[in-house]
């Protein structure tokens, strides 16, 4: 079944009032509904109430009072329809159905983790629990009773605020909830089981006394504190950025260990993958903990741009993430360094949002059509999403941007909205016409813009020629023009923005050129010198440049531009280059070579103190092989690629061994562990120097004696990590990773880097060790975690073992994708978009993949989920 924009209509029933109450046991869990059901105004009482329902056992339907005869309604497990309906325009209906949520082991809807109780309604889960009309524009106030037997289940938890609790009958009990809000079914949650709590409060800014509740697997209550840290600044944050304060008397986390995404915001109850909550610097790497600040600011930032004002329909599904990924970009960059945020945010969306947009998955920020919701929450809708949200505040400025948003709020608190309510609160506020710029909605595909410039010393005119075009996409063979905002600076020989006089062409405010048109000759007049042009400065636009620009000023810049983005972009196109010239050079069998300036200043930015480490880690991080083959493009032999890797990752070391190691020396941590973004940036240079360093006679004694001084998991991963990809077989990475497991077999978070990292190390044989490891005992196939460590890991991010010439890896995907999906679809449909880029492969391994999908296809009774991906992919 397709759904198309469309075909929205608003329901004839609403559901003012939600009443449920769950009796809780794993195999036969009894749900007693109690909805008040309204019919719209002018809708017949013969038109019948139409419910959705995913799998579901009915036991008894009753309205009023009065229990149904089986001719009032028709159900089956996936609807119930109820055509002996009273004809007043309000009544009561009682549903009851029975589930078995220690056999939903699609984690949707109640499910059980690890003797936990849990649930995952968004986006269609809450019809796995009763049936209701399961969509976003049906907003409803919920009360919760919940009951359980208290050993099994002393806690118990809900939306909204506590409402009373005591105790039943042979060792049962019962805790009530309340919540205030109306909201859509998809942020209904519950919890039950045996928790450890970290308790806290938080005063809002109108004095508000919060209860803030971090519920974690017992006995690791000492792993949650960072995590209550980052949702006090979150909530604070969210005060004096947005104004907006948070309104229930409580707000509740809880880590599950089994959960299909990273975390969910359910109104006053957020669930959280526990890979997201859990962290000491014994455990977690400083990646982790940046991760789990930015998801704990993102679930809460929900509760206003998600939960107060929610989406009309699914298609709509990026105004909350869009939005929200924006609210936590912003609020990590003022946490952190906001210039190194932004290079991380960029790489990124070029890594996961590029290859998406510019393959057979492509689709527009706002979908118009779709198959099955659970696909969509890409990164286009939630990374690209964010991109437009702050497009907008470029064009507008940010105070203009700050008034839309603020008139979204009181426009909108309480409803379920669309992306043209979104647009219209900013053409309100601004005065201005975004009709064109709201393609980037509608339109799918990475726009690319061709620039060449010429100077005229005689008449002292720079001109600038920008031609914009977006490659065709699938359902979508012709696009109309976009608005781009294209931040510049024309840059002068001391590094300086150089002055112009007046500027014809386009029309050009702060700094930034509009493009509307196809073509733009940009003429800027007063220019004596000839300037270098620093573009798509803080990458104001997520388009592609082909720009004609000489070496010389692409190595000035990167030495030069004050803009820290475009800085290291400039570097970063340098590195693309020489990769690409690399690889064709390996292909055609010689050996590469890299100029010395390139190598050279590699060991200058890395010693320049004027700069921070943590940016100048992240210009020594070379472009990822996946970086390198989405830049060329097309006949991709991943092989040829690691070569030209590693020629240049040697080159690089080997023109700069003194002073990286000096650095390397220089930059031990000698005071006590803290996960600041400050010694987070020192931690990230010194390991990424051990990479270099590895390469070099002695490296990998080194890469050793830097795992076992090691006194945090950031240096402890990053060495086995070196010693694992670069000294593989080696007697030094076979003790690392020995050592490491008997130190973590039982720590099942930890265990996934060390899955991780085996399941990256490059080359043919890789496939093997990955096969193995599905029998190791801190594996399972049921744990999405666990699967992401290990297949994931090895089918997306390790090109040359995945794609080895004999179309091993492949087949070894075939198989895991089909048994993963019998229990758990959308974490199997998550793991087949691993071949998306396929048609970009050389022939041979493109027929080899091909046939792998195909063979996908072939398989009876495939999941919605699995289908679609498979099917879009081909197609
Ligand atoms: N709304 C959640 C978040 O972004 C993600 C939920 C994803 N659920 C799904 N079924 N795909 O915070
Ligand atoms: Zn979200």
């Amino acid at each position: 079944q397709v759904f198309k924009l469309e075909d929205y209509r608003p329901t004839d029933y609403l559901i003012p009032e939600t009443s449920l109450t769950f009796r809780l046991s794993p195999e036969a869990t009894r749900v007693v509904a109690v909805l008040t059901v309204e019919r719209r105004g002018g809708i017949a009482a013969s038109v019948p109430l139409v419910l959705d329902g995913d799998g579901l056992t009915l036991t008894r339907v009753a309205i009023d009072g009065r229990t149904l005869a089986p001719t009032d309604f028709f159900a089956t497990p996936d609807q119930l329809t109820i055509t002996a309906l009273p004809a007043a325009p309000r009544f009561q209906l009682v549903i009851e159905t029975e589930l078995a949520p220690a056999h939903n082991e699609a984690l949707m809807g109640l499910y059980r983790s690890s003797n936990v109780y849990c649930t995952q309604c968004e986006a269609e889960g809450f019809r796995r629990i009763t049936y209701f009309l399961d969509r976003p524009d049906i907003l409803s106030v919920y009360t919760v009773r919940i009951e359980a037997l208290r050993h099994e289940a002393p806690l118990l938890l809900s939306n909204g605020n506590p409402a009373g609790s005591g105790e039943l009958a042979d060792g049962w009990h019962y805790a009530r909830w309340h919540d205030p809000f109306p909201k859509p079914s998809y942020l209904f949650a519950l919890v039950a089981g045996a928790l450890g709590k970290v308790a806290d409060s938080f005063v809002t800014l109108s004095g508000r006394e919060v209860e803030l509740g971090i519920y974690v697997e017992p006995g690791k209550e000492g792993l949650a504190g960072y995590a209550m840290d980052a949702l006090k600044r979150s909530m604070k944050w969210d005060e004096e950025a947005f104004g907006r304060e948070y309104d229930l008397d409580v707000f509740n986390i809880v880590a599950v260990s089994d959960f299909n995404m990273g975390a969910m915001e359910n109104k006053g109850l957020n669930i959280f993958n526990d890979k997201y909550v859990l962290a000491d610097q014994e455990t977690a790497t400083d990646a982790d903990f940046a991760n789990i600040e930015a998801i704990i600011a993102h679930e809460y930032f929900h509760n206003w741009t998600g939960n107060r004002i929610t989406c009309r329909d699914w298609f709509q599904l990026c105004l909350k993430e869009g939005l929200t990924v924006f609210r936590d970009h912003e609020f990590s960059a003022d946490q952190r360094s906001r210039a190194v945020k932004r290079i991380a945010e960029v790489r990124t969306l070029r890594a996961h949002q590029f290859p998406e947009d510019q393959g057979p998955l492509a689709h527009p920020v706002r979908p118009r059509r779709y198959r099955e919701i659970n696909n969509f929450y890409t990164a286009t809708v939630y990374e690209k999403g964010s991109e437009v949200v702050r497009m907008i505040r470029t064009i507008l400025g940010a105070e203009t941007f700050r008034a839309g948003l603020d008139l979204y709020f009181e426009r909108h608190d309480g409803e379920a909205a669309t992306i043209e309510d979104f647009i219209k609160v900013f053409e309100d506020a601004s005065g201005r016409d975004l009709s064109q710029f709201s393609l980037w909605y509608h339109q799918a595909g990475t726009p690319n813009l061709t620039i060449s410039s010429t100077h005229n010393p005689a008449a002292q005119e720079f001109t600038l020629e920008i031609e914009q075009s977006v490659p065709p996409t699938p359902s979508e063979s012709r696009k109309r023009l976009m608005h781009i905002p294209l931040a510049f600076r024309l840059v002068g020989a001391d590094g300086k923005a150089m002055a112009f006089s007046s500027v014809e062409g386009a029309s050009v405010e702060d700094g930034v050129i509009h493009i509307r048109k196809r073509r733009h000759m940009v003429r800027f007049s007063g220019v004596a010198e000839r300037p270098a042009i620093s573009l798509n400065r803080g990458f104001s636009a997520p388009v592609t440049l082909s720009v004609e620009q000489k070496p010389d000023d692409q190595f000035f810049l990167a030495g030069h531009d004050d803009d820290t983005f475009s800085r290291w972009q400039a570097f970063n196109t340098l590195l693309t280059d020489a990769l690409i010239s690399a690889f064709r050079q390996v292909l055609g069998g010689k050996r590469p070579g890299f100029a010395s300036r390139l190598t050279k200043l590699a060991g200058k930015i890395a010693g320049d103190g004027t700069l921070e480490p943590a940016y100048r880690a992240l210009a020594l991080a070379l472009p990822s092989e996946a970086d390198i083959a989405r830049d060329i493009g097309k006949n991709i032999d991943p092989d040829a690629i690691f070569s030209a890797r590693e020629a240049l990752t040697a080159a690089i070391a080997g023109a700069n061994r003194e002073i990286f190691s000096d650095l390397y020396d220089r930059l031990a941590d000698k005071a006590a562990f803290s996960p600041d973004a400050a010694s987070a940036g020192r931690r990230a240079l010194r390991n990424i120097l051990l990479d270099y360093l590895s390469l070099l006679p002695g490296g990998a004694a080194l890469a050793a004696r830097h795992f076992q001084s090691a006194t945090n998991m950031t240096d402890r991963a990053a060495a086995l990590t070196v010693l694992a990809l670069r000294h593989s077989g080696s007697p030094e990475a076979v003790k690392a990773l020995a050592d490491f497991e008997v130190k973590y077999a039982t720590d099942p978070l930890v265990m996934d880097k060390w899955f991780q990292i085996q399941a990256s190390v490059p080359g043919p044989k890789t496939i093997d060790a990955v096969r193995a490891l599905t029998g190791h005992p801190a594996f399972s196939m049921t744990n999405p975690n666990r699967v992401r460590s290990l297949v994931g890991t090895f089918s997306s991010a390790n090109q040359t073992g995945f794609h080895r010439t004999d179309g091993e890896g492949y087949r070894f995907f075939v198989e895991t994708v089909l048994q993963v999906e019998k229990r758990n679809p959308q974490l199997a449909a998550r793991l087949a978009t691993a071949l998306r880029s396929w048609r970009s492969l050389e022939p041979s391994r493109q027929a080899k993949a091909r046939e792998a999908l195909l063979s996908i296809g072939n398989a009876e009774n495939l999941s919605a989920d699995l289908r679609d991906i498979v099917e879009r992919t081909l197609a």
